[in-house]
């Protein structure tokens, strides 16, 4: 899982790829409708500003006319020209100096109003090229005065940068509540799936776990369904396979045990009886008199071979009992597993007064069923002995104790530690058959401060596994 997670760690978080792709959205669609607005607000300035310079233009024109046959008043144009929206009046008299005209400009009770006016950056974007007609006003002939009716967009531009700012308003506070409602649902989302994922690292683990209680997405409702229903399935058939390897590590210690038995009723005897047999034949050597004595020299090779014999034999009687504690611990039988290893360390002691073995036992059950009793003892056992063997130490440190559902046994030395490549003999590789068969898992590895460290991790069996086990 660690490859995957590290994988997981650097990839991007559901909710960064959700809310970054609606931004990302937002940002390309406010630039989208920005460039629409700016081109609408030049056709709608060129539209508006052309259709009042039009208007200006025919109005000023009727009003030159009136001029040139009537006569003029105070003012050159009348008054209600100069209030006309969206094109700026100019006059000027025949030598080209600007007239007054008396009231405000055309177009100036808007442009008066600073707040409406669109910013100098949105005016530049929205300009349209100056639209300008000069009319000439003349009496009999004689030019009197000119009038320059010249488009001004500001007002159309600004009114569109109203309508721009109150939807820009309105679309941040839509999205924004859309953003916000979006973090909030894929908050919920990544608290459902972090719950997956511990509920999937746990079964990873071996580790009990929980039903998932159903989330209120569907999909993921659906989703927790499945998970669950994995996870029922893995721990049966886990259950199972600690059932069955149980079985089978127990038929082993049965045979082991039937071998033991017969080693110990029909070898033992025979071996007994052919050192009795032995022992009186060397006796008879040297008490035979009829017919006649032995000779000395023949009488002597007899004896001599004679207890060749019974030291054979009695070589046989020791590596037989050492053959049947091998096999079969018989401590295991009678006395609880504590009990057992603790004499189990007591034996490993009194090989050689120079090293010393320790033992240090946690909470541990009685017995744990025959399988993992005699597993956990011959890996003691093992571990030790190699430790002295191979690792040449002078103090091994064992540790047993059962938590969280799980035995755990660690074997540290004060040795030469492991080589850098391990060659498994019988004794790690049946270490690992049987604690693998047992759902656990051993490992071997160079100490924090020298040394070797023997580890073990196994399951402890439930009530009816042990009893199934026993
Ligand atoms: N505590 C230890 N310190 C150093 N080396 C170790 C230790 N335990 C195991 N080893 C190394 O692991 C190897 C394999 O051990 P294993 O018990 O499988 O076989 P063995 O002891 O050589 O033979 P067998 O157990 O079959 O009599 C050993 O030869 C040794 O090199
Ligand atoms: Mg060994």
């Amino acid at each position: 899982m660690s490859a995957a997670s590290a994988r997981g760690r650097r990839a991007v978080s559901l909710r960064q790829q959700v809310l970054g792709t609606v931004l990302a959205i937002n940002a390309v669609a406010a630039l989208v409708a920005g460039a629409v607005v700016v081109l609408n607000a030049r056709a709608a300035a060129r539209n508006e500003m052309g259709a009042s310079v039009e208007m200006a233009e025919l109005m000023v024109r009727e009003a030159a006319e009136r001029i040139a046959a009537e006569g003029s008043g105070d003012s050159p144009l009348p008054t209600h020209l100069r209030h006309l929206r969206h094109v700026r009046l100019t006059v000027r008299d025949a030598a080209g100096v600007p007239l007054s005209l008396g009231d405000a400009p055309a177009g100036a009770h808007h442009e008066a109003d600073d707040d409406a006016r669109a910013p100098a950056w949105f005016a530049r974007l929205a300009d349209v090229p100056a639209l300008v007609r000069t009319i000439d006003v003349t009496r009999a002939g004689r030019p009197l005065f000119q009038v320059e009716v010249a488009g001004v967009p500001d007002d159309e531009i600004a009114e569109v940068w109203g309508d721009v700012t109150d939807f820009a308003m309105v679309a941040v506070a839509v999205n924004g509540a859309i953003l916000l409602a979006l973090f909030l649902a894929l908050g919920r989302v990544r608290a459902d799936l972090g719950r997956f994922r511990v509920t999937l690292d746990a079964l990873e683990h071996q580790r009990a776990v929980e039903p998932l209680a159903p989330p209120r997405i569907r999909e993921l409702a659906e989703l927790a369904h499945g998970v669950n229903a994995l996870a029922a399935a893995l721990s049966a058939a886990r259950a199972e396979n600690v059932r069955l390897n149980a079985r089978l590590v127990r038929l082993q210690e049965d045979e082991r045990r039937q071998i033991a038995g017969e080693l110990h009723d029909e070898l033992g005897p025979l071996m007994f009886g052919l050192k009795a047999g032995a022992e009186s034949i060397a006796r008879l050597a040297g008490q035979m008199t009829q017919p006649a004595p032995l000779p000395e020299p023949l009488a002597g090779r007899l004896r001599e071979r004679a207890e060749g014999l019974v030291a054979i034999v009695a070589r046989m009687q020791v590596a037989n009992r050492r053959l049947l504690r091998r096999i079969r611990p018989a401590a295991l039988d009678h006395v609880p597993l504590a009990d057992a290893l603790a004499s189990l360390v007591q034996d490993l002691n009194q090989h050689d007064a120079g090293r010393a073995v320790a033992l240090e036992l946690g909470r541990l059950a009685g017995h744990y069923g025959p399988a993992l009793d005699a597993t956990l003892y011959r890996c003691v056992q093992e571990g030790v002995t190699n430790a002295l063997r191979h690792g040449d130490a002078h103090r091994v440190e064992v540790a047993l104790a059962e938590g969280e559902g799980r035995l755990r046994l660690v074997i540290t030395d004060d040795g030469r530690g492991p080589p850098a490549v391990v060659r498994e003999g019988l004794g790690l590789a049946g270490m690992r058959e049987r604690v693998r068969a047992l759902g656990g898992t051993c490992r071997l590895e160079p100490g924090a401060a020298g040394g070797a460290r023997l580890w073990l991790d196994l399951p402890v069996p439930a009530d009816d596994l042990r009893d199934e086990a026993s």
